[in-house]
């Protein structure tokens, strides 16, 4: 990498953001196009967020994405939002002009890596757990696809809000309607650890499901799955689709998928 006095810089906005994935396929596709530009990664405490961004923008940097805890607070931030973002009312991509341009790219990035696993979702009844920001994006999605969406999250009321939103229907237990439904979607953070107690007793999982977690790991939900004879899918591909938008935005180019994908192949996703 040469960095140089043009060298226009990029990054990912959050707290913890160690873990980050991104900076190491967004660099690999800068790369790719041989451009001169860097991202980096930029934890921000909470308390100094808003310091922090419009500090970005004083500073040349051309854009970010924002993740966890501060997509909400990113949106309000905005000078200009994209449909999206106005209903899900949060951004994880920002791309700084004269002006602050919001955009929301998780809900496409998740519909891209669920068509991977099942390319007719019109009609298709789904299952989401969970009610929090990354749901919002799901649901969202869902919402575009006509799909009809059911809604179970631990905390009754936060399900309520974000059904009203999106013409979901909640239910009070996962199995409820597990043999009802075709897809599952898990929007919480159980199985970031194997011993998170699991959702619903993934036993009963059948082979006509399709599973889809976000999160990037290959976890318990998904294993049983897989071995249910199910199709799933762990969320390492929706992080890739968000991203490539993302990059969309900022350079208008079209990244090759296989690109992002290879620079991730080091790590191993146990
Ligand atoms: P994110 O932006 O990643 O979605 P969030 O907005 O904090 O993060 O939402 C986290 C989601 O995971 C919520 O649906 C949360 O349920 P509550 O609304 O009841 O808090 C869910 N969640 C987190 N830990 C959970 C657990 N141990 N069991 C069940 N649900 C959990």
């Amino acid at each position: 990498m040469n960095l140089s006095g043009k060298t226009e810089v990029y990054g990912i906005v959050g707290y913890p953001v160690k873990h980050s994935l991104s900076p190491v396929f967004q660099n690999a596709l800068f790369e790719h196009f041989s451009l001169d530009a860097v991202y980096v990664p930029f934890e921000v405490k909470p308390d100094s967020f808003k310091e922090a961004f419009l500090g970005l923008k004083a500073l040349g940097v051309k854009g970010v994405n924002i993740t966890v805890p501060f997509k909400e607070r990113a949106f309000e931030l905005c000078d200009l939002s994209d449909e999206p973002s106005k209903v899900i009312r949060a951004v994880n991509t920002v791309k700084f002009t004269d002006r602050i341009e919001g955009y929301n790219t998780d809900w496409i990035g998740f519909l891209r890596a669920l068509r991977e696993l099942e390319k007719e979702l019109e009609g298709k009844k789904v299952l989401v757990l969970g009610a929090g920001g990354t749901a919002k994006a799901v649901v969202y999605a869902l919402s575009q696809e006509e799909c009809y969406t059911y809604i179970f999250n631990r905390t009754y009321e936060r399900a309520i809000e974000l059904a009203r939103n999106f013409s979901a229907q909640v239910v009070k237990k996962p199995e409820d309607v597990l043999d009802d439904v075709d897809i599952i979607i898990n929007t919480t953070s159980v199985g970031l650890s194997d011993d998170d107690p699991p959702l619903f007793d993934y036993q009963m999982l059948k082979n006509h499901h399709i599973v889809f977690d976000v999160i990037y790991r290959s976890t318990p939900l998904v294993k049983t799955a897989l071995k249910k004879g199910a199709k799933a899918q762990n969320g390492l591909s929706m992080l890739i689709y968000q991203g490539m938008e993302s990059f969309r935005i900022w350079t208008g180019l079209e990244a090759p998928v296989s690109v992002a994908k290879d620079s991730l192949s080091d790590y191993v996703l146990s």
